[in-house]
């Protein structure tokens, strides 16, 4: 193997270490411990590790947070009262709505009553817009978590080819106006790319996030290029990436493992939000 890796453990770790660092500087100056609000409905399995896995992040870092938990049959009309509720309420920060809610409640019906001053996922249409249009704004803490990933690799961004493969709009398009945003040149593939593997030979910095098991090889990768694969999908042979890693390693410059690349780096980027939500809070009020 010849990649160097990318460790979303550890730099997941150095964030979460400078954001308690921050939030402390923030109270000792006067300002007010930041808050995170969590709605989970439902008993998926899942949904219940992933929000008790930002409950304790919060609580390592100095964030206060306060917990929603209603019953799968709520009522799309009850939920939207809390989201709105929680948007009124001065002593809240950020909201986190789990996805995907039970199958009658419409998720973009719920993204659209989060309040955009405490949208820390940047899920909400003013969160994409201010994204695009390059203005300050919150931005999803997946696609935020590759930036501070390829920061920490020391990848150069500027002027570099860069190819995302995935057009989500949770992951593939905010990183499309993240990494102009750096002055790459991005280029956005998806399944209907023509020659996929000649696309995705001209990255200096390769972003896999389609979903699909080891949908990118030793085939598709430029030697030395900076691969991350934003991919987590359970298979009969365990949690694979959208990258074969084993093949790439053995090309790519650096790149992330999965699990324990990107995965680790959303819950330390939504405790930067929070924190960031919080401060900008304080000074319009
Ligand atoms: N479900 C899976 N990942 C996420 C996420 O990042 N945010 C929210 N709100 N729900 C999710």
């Amino acid at each position: 193997m010849s990649a160097k890796i990318i460790d979303g453990k550890q730099v997941s770790t150095e964030v979460r270490e400078r954001v308690a660092d921050q939030v402390a500087e923030f109270i000792a100056s006067g300002g007010h411990q930041p808050v995170l609000a969590t709605v989970l409905v439902g008993d998926d399995p899942a949904s219940h590790v992933y929000v008790a896995n930002k409950i304790k992040a919060c609580e390592a870092v100095g964030i206060g947070s306060v917990h929603h938990e209603l019953p799968a049959e709520t009522s799309q009309d009850d939920l939207l009262t809390l989201v709105r509720a929680l948007g009124d309420d001065d002593g809240v920060d950020g909201i986190l709505v789990q996805l995907p809610p039970p199958d009658h409640i419409d998720p973009d019906a719920v993204i659209a009553a989060i309040d955009p001053a405490k949208d820390v996922d940047g899920l909400t249409a003013t969160s994409a817009g201010l994204l695009v249009g390059g203005r300050p704004g919150l931005v999803s803490c997946t696609p935020a978590g590759v930036i501070e990933l390829l920061d920490h690799a020391g990848t150069e961004l500027e002027g570099a080819e860069a190819v995302i493969v995935g057009r989500s709009n949770l992951v593939g398009k905010p990183l499309i106006s993240l990494l102009l945003a750096r002055n790459a040149t991005v280029t956005a593939a998806h399944s209907r790319t023509r020659d996929l593997p000649a696309v995705c030979r001209r990255a200096d910095v390769l972003i896999a996030a389609v979903g699909v098991p080891e949908l990118l090889g030793a085939e598709h990768v430029k030697p030395g290029a900076t691969v991350i694969d934003v991919g987590i999908n359970r298979t009969d042979d365990g949690l694979k990436g959208d990258v074969d890693f084993e093949a790439v390693s053995e090309i790519a410059g650096a790149i992330t493992p999965v699990p324990g690349g990107v995965g680790p780096m959303t819950i330390a980027m939504l405790m930067v939000n929070t924190l960031a939500a919080a401060k900008s809070r304080s000074k319009q009020s």
